[in-house]
């Protein structure tokens, strides 16, 4: 479809960045703050890059209101952040912690003072530790009753104070890396506890929903979900039929439960023949059924390409492409095992390298229209308002003689992703808001701090923190001139 003319972004469009409490925060036991899995792991010799971890991080927990006199003077309309569990409950659950809940009351004041709209993420990825410890975390039913308790105190606490909750941050990503890919606490390998331990999270984020509902009336509240678009390989009908499956098996398998309250017809028979589709107790449907988010959450990095797997080539074959001086971390690249059960898209499908697309330094695809591609898919399946809670670019940003941060790659880069976002809503998609990840620079997970995705630099590097000083990238100040315009100036 060819537009003429492209629709303006819509009046009060949210235009934004985002953070996660785990990577920009620091103070990781200050004032009261529990251990959280991640606190743990990224102290595993050997599971992120050159041992980095968020114990300082960018130190935004005690730089908070520098941070946000920057969102000020970038005019951000709206700041995704996430709660870290573990600053409100030490324990998991239990006795809350003051300082904690004050901590991100101080900090939504200040957003607010500054009319940048808060979206607060509850979850992402860090359960404190001592429910791993005492139950296994997302493995028992015991965390849907604490997970329910922690976001009451934060409904509760801010319900007149912020609109836009997110419930989980990519459950298809941290389910896969902790519980099969073992990149992720809790370093699990084992594809059925991941299934297992993914319906548990499904019933937390319905019982969350279900008491948002009556504490939050008028807040809006849905799950950020990683979604990327599955391409075919070409036109062999066997190989759209595994781009079929490959949908289904990476994208409707969270989200059709999210919005209907049902699990994909063909993925779960699969997985019942494969004896990994999780155990569902008799009322469990119906508490899935019962509830429905207010928007979808769209993080967009990259889709997949799929062919048919005709098991005399390795599925791994894109791995080739990347830079081997990087690490792959992406779950689409892991090399899989060979048991059937631990592989169960064996049979449905195959990644690929796509021919048509570059790919970052991290060998993640470049696809701007991938997301134009995404919105529409999503739209016809789910008919729900879009808010992207992230999509950015990780670059190795070098500071110039003069202390700038020339950083024009990252401004093409959202550039033609936005420019994707405003063919959609030609399209007639419903898309609210965008968060560009992220607002500084911040820990990659398992890439350390030399993968800065920020309009934000921040002096410090994996092996010292150095100042810590905050430096606007030239992407920042051709982001405030978007957000001024709303959208017209990109
Ligand atoms: C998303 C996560 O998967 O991707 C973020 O929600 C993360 O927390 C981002 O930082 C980029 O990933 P990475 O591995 O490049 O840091």
């Amino acid at each position: 479809m060819y537009h003429d003319k492209l629709d303006s972004f819509p009046p009060g469009f949210l235009w934004g960045a985002a953070s996660a409490a785990y990577q920009i925060e620091g103070g990781w036991n200050t004032d009261g703050k529990g251990a959280s899995i991640w606190d743990e792991f990224t102290k595993i010799p050997g599971k992120t890059y050159q041992g980095t971890n968020g114990d300082v991080a960018v130190d935004h927990y005690h730089r908070y209101q520098e941070d946000v006199r920057l969102m000020a003077e970038m005019g951000l309309k709206t700041y995704r952040f996430s709660v870290a569990w573990s600053r409100i409950f030490p324990d998991g659950s239990g006795k809350v912690n003051e300082k904690g809940l004050q901590f991100y009351e101080d900090l939504i004041d200040a957003l607010l003072a500054n009319q940048i709209e808060p979206v607060l993420t509850l979850y992402h990825w860090d359960i404190p530790k001592s429910l791993q410890d005492s139950y296994q975390g997302w493995e028992s039913r015991q965390a849907i009753e604490d997970f329910s308790q922690y976001c009451q105190v934060l409904f509760h606490r801010f319900k007149d104070k912020v609109t836009y909750w997110v419930t989980f941050n990519e459950q298809n990503v941290f389910t896969a890396m902790g519980y099969r890919w073992q990149s992720h606490p809790p370093n699990v390998a084992d594809v059925k506890r991941m299934f297992q331990a993914n319906h548990v999270i499904n019933l937390a984020n319905a019982t969350a929903i279900k008491e948002f509902r009556s504490i939050v009336p008028n807040g809006k509240i849905g799950p950020s979900f990683g979604y990327g678009p599955i391409y075919s390989y070409d036109c062999q009908p066997n190989n759209v039929l595994a781009a079929l499956n490959g949908e289904e098996f990476q994208n409707h398998w969270w989200l059709d439960v999210y919005v209907h309250g049902k699990y994909p017809k063909v993925t779960f028979r699969h997985l019942e023949r494969l004896g990994i589709a999780p155990t569902i107790e008799p009322s469990d449907m119906e508490l899935l059924q019962s509830v429905k988010p207010d928007f979808l959450g769209v993080n967009y990095y990259h889709g997949g390409t799929v062919r048919v797997n005709d098991f005399n080539t390795s599925s791994t074959t894109n791995v080739s492409t990347i830079d081997k001086s990087f690490e792959a971390t992406d779950p689409y690249l892991m090399q899989p095992k060979d048991e059937q059960a631990q592989n169960p898209e064996k049979t449905m499908f195959t990644s690929v390298a796509n021919p048509y697309l570059e790919k970052t330094k991290w060998g993640w695809e470049i696809d701007p229209v991938g997301l134009r591609i995404a919105l529409r898919r999503l739209q016809n399946r789910y008919d729900l308002p879009m808010l992207i809670t992230e999509n950015g670019l990780g670059a190795l940003d070098e500071k110039t003689n003069q202390g700038t941060i020339e950083d024009d790659y990252r401004i093409n880069y959202l550039q033609s992703h936005i420019h994707e976002i405003q063919q959609a809503i030609t399209d007639g998609v419903d898309v609210i808001g965008y968060c560009a990840w992220s607002f500084t620079d911040l820990l990659s997970w398992l890439n350390g701090y030399k993968k800065r995705y920020g309009f934000v630099y921040i002096d410090r590097d994996d092996q010292s923190e150095k100042q810590l000083a905050r430096i606007p990238k030239k992407s920042f100040y051709w982001y405030k001139k978007v957000i001024e315009s709303n959208g017209k100036i990109l």
